[in-house]
């Protein structure tokens, strides 16, 4: 199939794009971005993402891809589009869906202009109602056309994990497809590009699929905001979470891979922003979420936790040189949209602290947000070299190196992510975790 991927150049995007056409599809992928457009036309995947920088440069190379920001020419010459445009939260917590009608009025004016059968396809997060209510009748509007006739509509919620994205789209076992379908035919057709893929194909209504998405994306920010309550308490009641977790994942009913690990709280471009948006859907239609709020609510704040474990160590940071390990949402990506480091560094310079922050991708939007206000280490060992205290944030293989302390001045290590095993570091540390009741003294 021929195939238009708008919002081509973010994160979702430019994954289902890459995925699409290691599968054989020619793809469009279309930004509104020159430079960014020019660049995946050149093999530099503007992001990063394990593997995409390989399989981008096959599908050049097999011509399969060509990256645009002619949107209308882009969806003339195809038979589906997805709409992977962003849809940030906006102050109240609603989503914000103008990308998503300039990209409808765009994609109905196209449509406008063209012959066969089409079916565009909203694979950006959006509540439920939005593709029936919000996106159709600005289709129908600028095509003059009708929908479930002359053009298909689906709904297709993406499950990409940030850092494992690539796998996450090509083996959709664990997670299934969901599609939301208008129509039959608009369901048919689309599954057809899915059909060998290894998961289950699940086809429902366009609100259904809506709200699978935030359902799950929900399902699992309640799990970590209910683990890093749990590890608060075992904290306070001299019990090791570590061992209350596996005691947990040993129950069938509960499992292990749940999103039962502690720590620093939940970011991303995700999460968050989808917990906020179903809270604020909720009360419009009525419903107190309750689960919800509180879900926001721990993890709002869960990253002072590792802040106020650093501060006992000294009754005050006034003028100590801490070192953040650490400032992606998670490792894998060099995302740092809500990343729980940013309220750490926050955290810790409100308390007077100077502060070190080293991450192995992220260090270029960690520059964006902190600016001046922080010192950068291109290697950890550079952040680590003056710190008195360090506080591992996100869990990159390299920070559960014991040996990479050695490189710190102080000795002082609060661990936001429990990836080191303290009885490895060498002598006269002080081992703090969060969840994590004692203080080890190496
Ligand atoms: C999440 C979902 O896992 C994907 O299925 C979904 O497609 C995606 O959102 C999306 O809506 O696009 P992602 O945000 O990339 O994926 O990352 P996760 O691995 O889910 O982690 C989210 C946050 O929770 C991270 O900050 C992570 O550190 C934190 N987390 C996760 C924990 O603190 N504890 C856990 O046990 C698991």
């Amino acid at each position: 199939m021929n195939i238009s991927v708008i919002g081509g150049t973010g994160y979702v995007g430019l994954t289902v794009a890459v995925c699409l056409a290691n599968k054989g599809h020619l793809v469009f992928c279309v930004g509104r971005n020159e430079e960014k457009v020019s660049k995946i036309n050149r093999g530099v995947p503007i992001i990063y993402e394990e593997n995409l920088e390989k399989l981008l440069k096959d599908a050049l190379e097999k011509k399969k891809l060509v990256a645009t920001t002619n949107m209308k020419d882009a969806v003339k010459k195809s038979d589906v589009s997805f709409i992977c445009v962003g849809t940030q939260s906006m102050e109240d917590g609603r989503i914000d869906l103008r990308q998503v009608e300039s990209v409808s009025v765009g994609m109905g004016q196209a449509l406008r202009e063209k012959e066969s059968y089409h079916v565009v396809t909203v694979k950006s997060t959006v509540v439920p109602g939005t593709t029936e209510d919000f996106v159709i009748p600005i289709l129908e509007k600028f095509s003059g056309k009708k929908a479930g006739v002359d053009f298909g509509v689906c709904m297709n919620p993406e499950f990409l994990r940030e850092g494992r994205a690539i796998g996450d789209f090509l083996f959709p076992k664990d997670t299934g497809i969901v599609i939301g379908e208008l129509d039959e035919r608009s369901g048919s057709f689309l599954s057809e590009i899915f059909k060998e893929f290894d998961g289950e194909i699940f086809r429902t209504s366009l609100r259904c699929a809506e709200m699978i998405k935030y359902a799950r994306n929900s399902y699992l920010a309640k799990d970590v905001s209910f683990a890093n309550e749990i590890a608060n308490i075992c904290q306070k009641m001299g019990v090791d979470y570590l061992g209350v977790k596996k005691g947990m994942e040993m129950d069938v009913r509960i499992g292990k891979g749940r999103f039962l690990d502690a720590g620093v709280g939940f970011g991303g471009s995700c999460f968050p922003k989808d917990v906020r948006a179903l809270v604020t859907k909720s009360a419009q239609v009525g419903v107190d979420p309750q689960m919800l709020e509180v879900t926001l609510k721990v993890n709002e704040e869960q990253p002072f936790v590792a802040v106020k474990l650093i501060k006992q160590v000294w009754g005050n940071l006034k003028g100590k040189k801490i070192a953040v390990l650490g400032t992606a949402f998670k490792p894998g990506t060099d995302d740092m949209r809500e990343a729980p480091a940013i309220k750490v560094v926050n955290g810790l310079l409100a308390e007077g602290a100077e502060v070190w922050v080293y991450d192995p991708k992220a260090l270029a939007n960690a520059r964006e947000i902190f600016g001046d206000t922080v010192f950068y280490g291109e290697k950890a060992e550079e952040a680590l070299s003056e710190a008195e205290g360090c506080i591992i944030v996100t869990e990159w293989p390299e920070f559960a190196e014991a040996n990479l302390y050695r490189a710190m001045k102080g000795k002082v290590i609060v661990d936001g992510r429990r990836v080191l095993d303290p009885a490895e570091l060498p002598p006269g540390f002080r081992y703090h975790a969060v969840g994590f009741p004692r203080v080890v003294e190496t």
